[in-house]
């Protein structure tokens, strides 16, 4: 008997690294999962690279999480399939690479993370508790992914680390609106995780990475995604509106033990 058996999932952004771990997670713990990527393209090759897991019975449709139309169109189809939502994942993330430095970057690209990671991961729950958790008896539960880059800045990311420091004080204010109405809202904040992004990395970057990481070693996808099944379980039945970091050991440290002298 899995710990999620009967239970209803969206995981936006499932179509990639990550994504595909929580997914996968929710998928062999019992749960019917619906996922989504921005594009017709990358829904279609995250649902074939599931396939190719083993992972199977996911419903995949593309969804733009910043335009309202493809997220009530989502929601339309969960209705239809499923007739409920029980747990939703904010995965899905814009990481505002190659944007330069804050004295020389566009606007226009600031507003687009925030659409994506602030606004996006809003709406998407906006609806969720209107369209689902608000008419079932047992509500629902929301987990988002922040990092630890809300508390700690990486260089030439500012859209991205003031986006994911919003999400934390996000979930912390709709935690407490939430919380009477029964629905419960935690976060996980990731330091480094293995991705695609990795395998272009010369060998001495990546050992130099790992360095800066007190247990030496980037989190798996699957060791985020047993942070969140954690977050959107009974086991966490008495946590709302906390931020869950899983870096390493990452935070707990004033700096990497080579350049600590
Ligand atoms: N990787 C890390 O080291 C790290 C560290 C700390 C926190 N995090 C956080 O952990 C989460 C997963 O990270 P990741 O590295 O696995 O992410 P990723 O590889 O960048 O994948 C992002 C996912 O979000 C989707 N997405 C992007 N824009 C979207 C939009 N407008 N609408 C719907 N979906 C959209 C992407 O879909 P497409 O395939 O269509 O682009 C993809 O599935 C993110 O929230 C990230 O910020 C990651």
């Amino acid at each position: 008997m899995g710990r999620f058996d009967g239970k209803v999932v969206l995981v936006t952004g499932g179509s990639r690294n990550t994504g595909l771990a929580i997914v996968e997670r929710f998928v062999r713990e019992g749960a019917k999962v619906f996922m989504c990527g921005s594009t017709e393209e990358s829904t279609a090759n995250g649902a074939a690279a599931l396939k190719a897991r083993g992972v199977e019975g996911v419903v995949s449709q593309p969804c733009d999480i910043s335009d309202m139309a493809q997220v009530t169109a989502l929601f339309e189809t969960i209705g239809r399939d499923a007739g409920r939502l029980d747990i939703l994942v904010n995965n899905a993330a814009n990481q505002g690479l190659g944007h330069g430095g804050p004295l020389e970057m566009d606007a226009a690209r600031f507003h687009d993370v925030f659409n994506v990671n602030v606004i996006g991961g809003f709406q998407v729950t906006q609806m969720a508790c209107n369209q689902f958790f608000m008419r079932q008896e047992s509500r629902g539960v929301v987990v988002f992914l922040s990092s630890n880059t809300a508390m700690r800045a990486i260089r030439n990311r500012t859209a991205y680390c003031a986006s994911k420091g919003a999400i934390n004080s996000m979930v912390r204010s709709l935690a407490l609106d939430l919380a009477p109405l029964g629905i419960r809202v935690n976060c996980c904040a990731p330091g480094y995780i293995y991705t695609e992004r990795w395998d272009v990395l010369d060998p001495a970057t990546a050992a130099r990475r790992r360095l800066n990481c007190p247990l030496r070693k980037e989190a798996k996808g699957s060791d985020i995604a047993s942070v969140v099944a954690f977050l959107a379980s009974d086991d966490s039945a008495n946590m709302t509106g906390e931020i869950v970091t899983c870096d390493a050991g990452c935070s707990c440290q004033h700096m990497p033990e080579d350049v600590d002298v």
